[in-house]
C-alpha cells in the first residue's frame, strides 16, 4: 500500500478541472489504457496574451495519476505557455507535498501531457516523442529519458522505471537503458567545471525536500522490513542528521547501515557531497 500526502488524497477525492475545455485550442495525450495509466489534457488559450486560461483533464490510472493531473491544471491556468512549460515533473510532486518514488511516472505524465498540448496548439512536434523509441513496451524515446534523468538527478535504471515506466514490462530495454543512463550520466560530469556529477543546483529548501522524501519513501520503508526505522532530525549544509529507532536503534551493525545504506541512497537520490550522523539526544 502507497502511503500518499493529504494533498495527493485531497485531489484524488476531490479532482479540479475534470473534463474537456469548452473550446479546445490543444491537446495532449500520453499513456495509453494497455500500460495502465493515460491521460488527455486539453487546453483553451487566451491567444492575445497568450495564457491559458482553461485546462481540464480525463486521467485513466491510479490515485497518483489523477492526483498528478489535478494538481496539473490548478498550476498552469492563468500561466502563460511559457511559464507553463518550465513546469517540471518535480514542481508537480512537490505541489503534491510529494509523490511515493515508485508514481513518480505520474508526474512525469502531467508534465509530458502538457507539452503535448502546447505544440498541439502551436502547431510544432513533441520534443521528446521525437527521439529513439528505447523501451518498446511504454513507448519511451531517449530523449524523454535523458530529460526526466537530468531533470530528477537520476542515477540507476530502476529510477528510470520509476520515473518513467521504461523498462517495468517485458525487460529487454533494460541494456539499453544502463547504456543510455551511463552515456547522460558520462555528459554531465564531463559538462560540470571540476568534472564532478552536479548537473543542477540545488536550494537548500529543494535539498532537504528530497532528503525528507527520500527517507520517508524509499530508505524507512527498507528499514522497517527489517523491524527497524529511521528519523530525519536535521540538516545542515550536506550534513544530514538522523535518529535510528526499533532494530536498528540496537543493532551493533547500526554504523554500516549508516555509511552502506543510508548515506550510499541518499547519495544516489538526493546529493553526491551528502554526509550522514546519527543523533543521540
Ligand atoms: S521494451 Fe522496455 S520493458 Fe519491454
Amino acid at each position: 500500500m502507497w502511503e500518499y500526502t493529504d494533498r495527493v488524497m485531497d485531489h484524488f477525492e476531490n479532482p479540479r478541472n475534470v473534463g474537456v475545455v469548452p473550446r479546445i485550442d490543444g491537446e495532449g495525450q500520453v499513456g495509453s489504457l494497455s500500460c495502465g495509466d493515460a491521460l488527455r489534457l486539453t487546453i483553451q488559450v487566451d491567444k492575445d496574451k497568450d495564457l491559458i486560461e482553461d485546462a481540464k483533464f480525463q486521467t485513466f490510472g491510479c490515485a497518483s495519476a489523477i492526483a498528478s493531473s489535478s494538481a496539473l491544471t490548478e498550476m498552469i491556468k492563468g500561466k502563460t505557455l511559457d511559464e507553463a512549460l518550465a513546469i517540471t515533473n518535480q514542481d508537480i510532486a512537490e505541489y503534491l507535498g510529494g509523490l511515493p518514488r515508485e508514481k513518480m511516472h505520474c508526474s512525469v505524465m502531467g508534465q509530458e501531457a502538457l507539452e503535448a498540448a502546447v505544440a498541439n496548439y502551436r502547431g510544432v512536434p513533441v520534443k521528446s516523442a521525437q527521439g529513439e523509441l528505447v523501451c518498446k513496451c511504454f513507448g519511451v524515446t531517449d530523449v524523454e529519458i535523458e530529460k526526466v534523468v537530468k531533470t530528477n538527478r537520476l542515477t540507476t535504471v530502476e529510477e528510470i522505471t520509476q520515473f518513467t515506466k521504461a523498462g517495468g514490462g517485458c525487460g529487454q530495454c533494460k541494456p539499453g537503458l544502463e547504456e543510455l543512463l551511463a552515456k547522460i550520466l558520462h555528459q554531465q560530469v564531463a559538462a560540470s567545471p571540476d568534472g564532478s556529477a552536479k548537473p543542477t543546483r540545488m536550494t537548500a529548501l529543494k535539498r532537504i525536500k528530497l532528503i525528507e522524501e527520500a527517507i520517508n519513501t524509499e530508505i524507512a520503508p527498507a528499514l522497517m522490513r527489517d523491524g527497524g526505522d529511521i528519523e530525519l532530525v536535521d540538516v545542515e549544509g550536506h550534513e544530514v542528521l538522523v535518529t535510528l529507532k526499533g532494530a536498528c536503534a540496537s543493532c551493533p551493525a547500526s554504523k554500516a547501515t549508516l555509511a552502506d545504506f543510508v548515506t550510499e541512497r541518499l547519495r544516489a537520490l538526493v546529493d553526491k557531497e551528502i554526509t550522514v550522523k546519527e543523533f543521540h539526544a
